[in-house]
């Protein structure tokens, strides 16, 4: 089995050869050392000179920079070191010379970084954003797997539009005009009839028009759709999923959570249930903090900042007016003015984290509703189907993965929350 400096513990006291890049490097006389990277940890090598050959000696003063290395060595357990090892070197071989590295250990402006986003990867923050995300992930598909969710996967080239006309990302299909996939609830919701309970995890596509630091152009959802389930149990579901990977990476993902620097307590307190409270409600709590908003207008990213502030954990915030929301949710029957849908917003002015409703399940109701939204009844029959052919309460939602990771681990901006961003008028690389 090959060593790695994350699992280095099982080899303390014995010799080990570790494969990776050099972080850093310096020198005082006879000894010399350098800080080993191998994607799963930092250590550093302690050269002598006299106990390791002389080229190796010799190499571990002229290495680069994020050349490529195997070090051979002894495992010692040395308390001060940030991992808890150290490896006393006896042979040090190159592998590549990487030439003058771009990205030195000094600050650089955002710009720059975003220009070598595929070298900036390599940097501790980065590495410690990658796998919080990838334990977000992990997280949330256990959860549904291990509640008797069935993977569906929705399609990405989608002849009509899912989520709203304004964000469409055009694609030819033969001659025939298709779209990138705003969202898989759509189709979830005809598998749903299929198999109870389904979700889609992909990525998503949307020609935002604005630059914000909550938007790209292609994120990546979660998204949920069960029968037979009303909006409360929807609401249940979301926060349920959420505090349950919130926990997970507390629990998996401390180091990494130190890397960033975040406060965790306040990660702590994300658990189930979470607050519920009406668009109504949320108006005259933004009212009351002296925000200019009127009953029925739609919360933009500085009243979301200000409703997930007033709250210690994600805040649910329920039966918007019908107006400003999307044709296929359900209207409340007590008040046919509102939607039967929620948005969870984010603790600690991070915003809209989940978007969900109940969705419009009556035939006749939902063909008006396309009509009334001029969106074409023809590319739609397939989804009006589902509400032909024994038609069922339901409900879901869209969890969007870089916003929470954002919010997870504390970053300002959305751009570091996915390897390869895709911004306005930003595709490279
Ligand atoms: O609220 P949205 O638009 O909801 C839907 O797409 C539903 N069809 C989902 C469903 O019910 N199955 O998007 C859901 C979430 C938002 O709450 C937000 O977290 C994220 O997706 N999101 C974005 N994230 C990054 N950049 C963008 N441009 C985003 N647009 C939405
Ligand atoms: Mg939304």
């Amino acid at each position: 089995m090959e060593t790695v400096i994350e699992k280095i513990g099982a080899s303390a006291g014995k010799e080990a050869t570790l494969t990776g890049w050099v972080y850093n490097k310096r020198s005082s006389g006879k000894v010399r050392f350098v800080i080993l990277r191998d994607g799963t940890g930092v250590i550093q090598c302690v050269f002598l000179k006299g106990q390791v050959p002389d080229a190796a000696f010799e190499l571990a003063d002229s290495v680069t920079q994020e050349s490529s290395v195997a070090v051979t060595g002894l495992v010692r357990e040395e308390k001060r070191a940030p991992g808890g090892f150290e490896l006393t070197a006896t042979d040090l071989k190159l592998i590549s010379l990487a030439e003058p590295y771009p990205i030195t250990l000094k600050e650089h402006g955002v710009e720059f970084l975003m220009e070598h986003r595929h070298l900036w990867l390599r940097s501790a923050r980065q590495h410690a954003v990658l796998r919080i995300r990838s334990e977000i992930i992990k997280a949330m598909r256990d959860y549904l797997d291990d509640n008797d969710f069935v993977l569906g996967d929705t399609p990405i080239l989608t002849p009509a539009a899912g989520e709203g006309t304004t964000t469409l990302f055009p694609v030819d299909y033969y001659g025939e005009q298709v779209y990138l996939a705003q969202t898989g609830q759509l189709y979830n919701e005809a598998i749903a009839a299929s198999v109870r309970k389904t979700y889609c995890f992909g990525p998503t596509f949307r020609a935002e028009k604005s630059k914000t630091r909550r938007h790209l152009m292609e994120f990546w959802m979660l998204e949920p759709e069960v029968a037979f389930l009303d909006l409360s149990g929807d609401m249940a579901l979301a926060e349920e999923l959420v505090a349950y990977a919130v926990q997970r990476v507390l629990a998996k993902r401390k180091p990494e959570l130190a890397t960033l620097e975040r406060d965790t307590t306040k990660l702590e307190a994300v658990k189930a249930p979470f607050p519920r409270i009406s668009y109504l409600d949320a108006v005259k709590l933004l009212q009351d903090k002296g925000k200019e908003i009127k009953p029925g207008d739609d919360f933009g990213g500085d009243e979301e900042t200000v409703l997930g502030e007033a709250f210690d954990r994600p805040v649910m915030i329920h039966h918007y007016p019908a107006a400003i929301k999307a044709f296929y949710m359900k209207r409340d029957p007590q008040d046919t003015s509102l939607a039967l849908c929620f948005d969870m917003i984010a603790s600690e002015g991070y915003g809209e984290i989940v978007g969900g409703s109940q969705r419009e399940d009556e035939l006749a109701e939902l063909e008006k509703r396309i009509i009334e939204n001029k969106l074409p009844p023809e590319a739609y029959r397939w989804y009006v189907d589902v509400r032909r052919y024994g038609s069922f309460p339901h409900s879901g939602f869209g969890l969007g993965l870089e916003r929470t990771v954002a919010w997870v681990c504390g970053l300002k901006h959305i751009r570091e929350t996915i390897p390869f961003p895709r911004m306005l008028e930003k595709v490279y690389p």
